[in-house]
């Protein structure tokens, strides 16, 4: 153990199953377990993971790696971070050279985990947060909620934040830089950035307080005053809340966002707790990439006005273009989830969400048909738009299940509205292309090399006759003939093939090799076929200066996107490489 690394004694000690079995249902299959995977979307598990060589694979969307990198991304950490948490569940005892938050941010947060104690005793414990907490006592926010959120209040004088981080010997450039005071650029004069507002912290999605918003008392403007961006608060990467609910929203596997920090905090309250807040009504594309990998059903529920009604437009259409799934609940015009919940009670607000959920699609037909009833030209707008929005969702049963809500929405056969869509192979095909590799890795010697192995996967028999004549000579693409190797000793055990058996015979490194081959969508080689390919490759050349030559030309081509040259100077590639003898 002593000279083993790090990274070597987490993976040892952490079992790859037992912790992805806390985000997926795993399966077991032969020798190995299979799931949905959490990296991309699908309906059919194709995420498969190796217990005993500690890794995981998906057929879908080649996300691979070992149970640090599966950690790594569930939990958005850097690679030393997640080797650090692994590494105490699992009671080793590292020594790391450095924090991972580097200094100058460690110190940012300090601020803000000093302030944010202090601002929350100023609220619950003096006579100057009375009327600050009587405000919130009386918007519904009860004292426990209040001290769990470490709601605070901060002090109305224009250096009360400053003096304090000066007496622990913070300086006000520092200060500045955390977003906690603002400077007067003409006379560089500091003063505190919030006065008198009821401050609610932030935190990042690793639970630290990185920043706050702050809501006025009373009428002052802004009502909303939040900090600035800092090297430690990112607003188009931050969601609000979600170091809090992630847990949850995995469970429940939906994730509920809503415009107003307010609404999270009373929505808290109730027995909904997978919710997130936006930092304001712009979602970015990183925020939702993040969302998805804790869950791909994102459920917005912004406030029942103009805005709000944009705001969903536009964030549903980012969701569907990323491939996740977006739902929407809209409240009743006007009212946003805090003032439902004061208005009819918790219990109420919970019936609410469980009743009006519709999918984005949906919704917004629902929303365009409003207006356009009695227009014939606005209506078949309205259902190109909704075909349009169609063509995104991959899942074939919710999108039968859209259909049905459209057709009654248009009052037009599903049928008809079906046929106006690309047929499902197509749209598969169109996916399957963006995994394609060029034509340049498709050397003729490869493609031969493929077929062969693709025909013994399919053939123990042709395996067992061809098995003598079979090396690492003739097999030159890399990793092939390892992938033949596994092959002859799967089969000495088995007699058909099956994928998950067979994954636990090869090494990480060869799965993309494998897929590669099981992909190959050809007819099996009878006998003589074999014997002219094995024939054809034995006697090519497998590496002249002209074929070099001709493959970084291709590979040119190929990077400028001028697919014509490219293709002839393959075809050259194929011919030279047919009479490997006349070069
Ligand atoms: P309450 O009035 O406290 O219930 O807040 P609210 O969340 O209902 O506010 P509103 O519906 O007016 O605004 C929705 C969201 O927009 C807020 O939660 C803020 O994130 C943001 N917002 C509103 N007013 C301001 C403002 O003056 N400045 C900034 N930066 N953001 C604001
Ligand atoms: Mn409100």
């Amino acid at each position: 153990m002593a000279n083993q690394s790090v990274t070597e004694q987490v993976k040892e000690s952490v079992d790859i199953v037992d912790l992805i079995s806390e985000y997926v249902d795993l399966e077991k299959r032969g020798s190995n377990y299979l799931g949905l995977c959490p990296f991309h979307n699908e309906n059919t598990p194709s995420f498969n993971v190796n217990k005993e060589k500690g890794f995981y694979y998906c057929f879908g969307c080649q996300a691979s790696g070992s149970v640090i990198d599966f950690y790594k991304e569930m939990e958005n950490l850097s690679f030393s971070e997640a080797l650090r948490d692994l590494g105490n569940r699992a009671g080793l005892k590292i020594k790391y050279k450095q924090e991972s938050i580097n200094s100058k941010d460690l110190q940012l947060i300090k601020m803000h985990e000093h302030l944010v104690d202090l601002y929350h005793e100023i609220l619950t414990e003096t006579k100057e947060g009375e009327t600050a907490l009587n405000y919130l006592l009386d918007r519904g926010f009860t004292l426990e909620q209040i001290k769990r959120e470490k709601i605070g209040l901060s002090p109305n004088m224009s250096d009360g934040t400053i003096k304090v981080l000066e007496k622990l010997g913070y300086s006000k450039e520092m200060m500045y830089q955390a977003g906690l005071v603002a400077r007067n650029e003409e006379t560089f004069q500091y003063f505190d950035r919030f006065r008198n507002r009821i401050m609610i912290p932030i935190k990042n999605h690793k639970g630290r307080y990185v920043a706050f918003t702050a809501r006025a008392l009373g009428d002052d403007h802004p009502k909303y005053l939040n900090s600035p961006e800092t090297d430690i608060f990112h607003k188009s990467r931050l969601i609000f809340n979600l170091s809090d609910s992630y847990k949850v929203i995995q469970d429940r596997k939906e994730v509920i966002m809503m415009e107003g920090h307010m609404d999270v905090l009373k929505v808290k309250g109730t027995n909904i707790k997978n919710v997130v807040g936006t930092m304001g009504t712009s979602v970015s594309k990183e925020q939702i990439e993040i969302l998805k990998r804790v869950t791909q059903n994102i459920t917005l529920m912004f406030d029942g006005d103009k805005a709000g009604k944009n705001a969903t437009t536009s964030v549903g259409e980012k969701i569907l273009e990323m491939q996740a799934n977006p739902y929407v609940i809209s409240l009743p015009s006007g009212m946003d989830p805090d003032e439902y919940i004061e208005k009819y009670g918790s219990e109420s607000f919970e019936n609410y969400i469980k009743e009006n959920r519709d999918h984005f699609i949906l919704y917004d037909a629902k929303e365009k048909l409003k207006d356009s009833k009695d227009n014939d030209l606005m209506f078949t707008e309205n259902l190109n738009r909704s075909i349009q929005l169609l063509k995104y969702v991959q899942n074939e049963v919710e999108e039968s299940r859209i259909l049905r809500g459209l057709s009654d929405l248009y009052e037009i056969e599903a049928d008809l509205i079906k046929r106006q869509l690309p047929k499902r192979k197509e749209v598969r095909r169109q996916k399957e292309t963006f995994h394609r590799p060029s034509i340049l890795n498709v050397t003729s010697r490869e493609f031969k090399e493929r077929h062969i192995i693709h025909t013994f996967i399919n053939d123990k028999s042709a395996l067992e006759t061809f098995k003598s004549k079979l090396d690492s000579e003739l097999f030159q693409t890399e990793g092939y003939y390892g992938i033949i190797k596994n092959l002859v000793e799967y089969f000495s055990e088995f007699d058909t093939f099956d994928k998950q058996m067979f994954l636990s015979y090869i090494d990480h490194e060869q799965l993309s090799n494998l897929e590669r081959i099981l992909d190959t969508d050809l007819p099996i080689l009878g006998e003589s076929e074999l014997n002219d390919y094995v024939n054809a490759i034995s006697g090519m050349s497998s590496s002249s200066g002209e074929k070099n030559k001709l493959i970084k030309e291709i590979e040119q081509a190929e990077l400028i996107g001028d697919d014509t040259r490219a293709l002839e100077l393959f075809s050259q590639l194929i011919e030279l490489q047919k009479s490997p003898k006349s070069k």
